[in-house]
C-alpha cells in the first residue's frame, strides 16, 4: 500500500476521501491534516476525526492546519455546499477524538522526515497548509514521494470563476508556491472530477448497507440538492476529492497527459487559474525542460461504484 497523508478541509467529498484512504487496501493512511476552506478549520478538524473514528482506525493522528489563506485574507467558505456542520447539515454533533498538539504542517514535515521519499502527500482543500510545510522544510520536495491534488482545472472552466476551482481560488499565492516546489505533482482537476458522480442509486446502495453507508447517504442528500440547483438539474454528487485518494495509491490508473509544465495565476481577472502546458498532448511540441506536473486527462466514471461498494463491504466498522 502506499503511504498517504490526506490534507483536507473536510466537507461531504472529503470525508468520501478520508473513508477511501482509510479502508482501501492500497492505501496506508499515515495522518490527516486538516485546512479552512469548504467549512472553518475547527469544523474540518472536527469531522475529520470523526470520520478516521467512523472508519475505525482512531489510530490516525488528526492535526489542524491553517484558519486562513497564506496572506492573511479573510477565509472565504462554502457553507451552502457542504451544510453548516459540513457534513450536509447531517452530522452527529458529537466531537469525537482531539487532535495532535502539532500543527498540519509541522505533521507534513515531521512524518515526511520520518520516512524518507515514501509518503505521498494528497491535497484536497485549499493549499495552504503545504504551502506553510514548504516554508517550514524548504528540502520537503526531496522527502515525500509525490504530491496529488484534487485542484485546479485543465481543460474546463472553474467553479469559483469563470477559470478558478474552489481549492485554487481559495489561497493561489499557496497553490502557486505549491505548483512552483520541484516534486512530482499529480492535478486532478475539476473538468475530471465532475464527470464521476454519484446518483440515487448509489445512495439507496449505501442506505442499505450498514451504519457506515448509512451515514454517508445522510450527508450526500444535501450535497446532491446543491448539485441539482447549481450544475446537474438532477440530485447527483460529484467524488472530486476521493478521487484524488484513488489516482494518489494506484487504486485507480486515470489517462495522463505527458508530464507538463504548470502555474498558477495570482493576479487579475484569472487569478487562480492553473494554467498547464498541454501543447505536447493536442499539438505534439516536444517534451518541455523543467516539466514536473502529471494532468490527469480523464478517469474511470465507474468508480463511484466501487467506492460504493467498498463502503457497503466495510459494512458497520
Ligand atoms: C473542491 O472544492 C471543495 O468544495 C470540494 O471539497 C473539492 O475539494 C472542488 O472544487
Ligand atoms: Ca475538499
Amino acid at each position: 500500500p502506499v503511504p498517504l497523508l490526506l490534507d483536507c478541509d473536510t466537507g461531504v467529498d472529503d470525508t468520501l476521501a478520508i473513508l477511501l484512504a482509510a479502508l482501501h487496501p492500497d492505501a496506508e493512511l499515515v495522518g490527516v491534516g486538516s485546512v479552512w476552506g469548504n467549512v472553518d478549520v475547527g469544523t474540518a478538524t472536527r469531522n475529520s476525526l470523526h470520520t478516521v473514528h467512523m472508519a475505525g482506525r482512531p489510530d490516525v493522528p488528526v492535526a489542524q492546519g491553517a484558519a486562513g489563506p497564506l496572506l492573511g485574507t479573510p477565509p472565504v467558505y462554502a457553507f451552502h455546499v457542504h451544510g453548516d456542520d459540513g457534513q450536509g447539515n447531517a452530522g452527529t454533533g458529537r466531537a469525537v477524538g482531539t487532535p495532535v498538539a502539532e500543527s498540519a504542517a509541522e505533521q507534513i514535515v515531521r512524518l515526511a522526515r520520518s520516512r524518507p521519499g515514501e509518503i505521498e502527500l494528497v491535497a484536497v482543500g485549499p493549499l495552504t497548509n503545504l504551502a506553510l510545510a514548504l516554508g517550514l522544510c524548504p528540502e520537503l520536495p526531496r522527502l515525500v514521494r509525490g504530491v496529488t491534488i484534487m485542484g485546479g482545472a485543465a481543460l474546463a472552466p472553474g467553479n469559483v470563476t469563470e477559470v478558478a476551482e474552489a481549492n485554487i481560488w481559495c489561497d493561489p499565492e499557496a497553490a502557486a508556491a505549491v505548483f512552483r516546489a520541484p516534486w512530482p505533482l499529480t492535478m486532478v482537476g475539476l473538468d475530471v472530477t465532475m464527470r464521476t458522480t454519484l446518483d440515487e442509486g448509489h445512495r439507496a446502495r449505501l442506505a442499505a448497507g450498514g451504519s457506515l453507508g448509512r451515514y454517508v447517504a445522510r450527508i450526500l442528500d444535501h450535497y446532491m440538492g446543491y448539485f441539482a440547483a447549481a450544475s446537474f438539474g438532477e440530485r447527483r454528487s460529484c467524488m472530486h476529492d476521493a478521487l484524488a485518494v484513488a489516482v494518489a495509491c494506484g487504486a485507480l490508473v486515470p489517462h495522463l497527459a505527458p508530464t507538463v509544465r504548470a502555474f498558477v495565476v495570482t493576479d487579475g481577472p484569472a487569478r487562480g487559474q492553473t494554467v498547464c502546458d498541454l501543447r505536447g498532448r493536442y499539438m505534439g511540441y516536444p517534451a518541455q525542460d523543467g516539466a514536473h506536473c502529471r494532468v490527469v486527462l480523464d478517469s474511470d466514471p465507474a468508480y463511484a461504484d466501487v467506492v460504493v461498494d467498498l463502503l457497503v463491504a466495510a459494512g458497520d466498522a
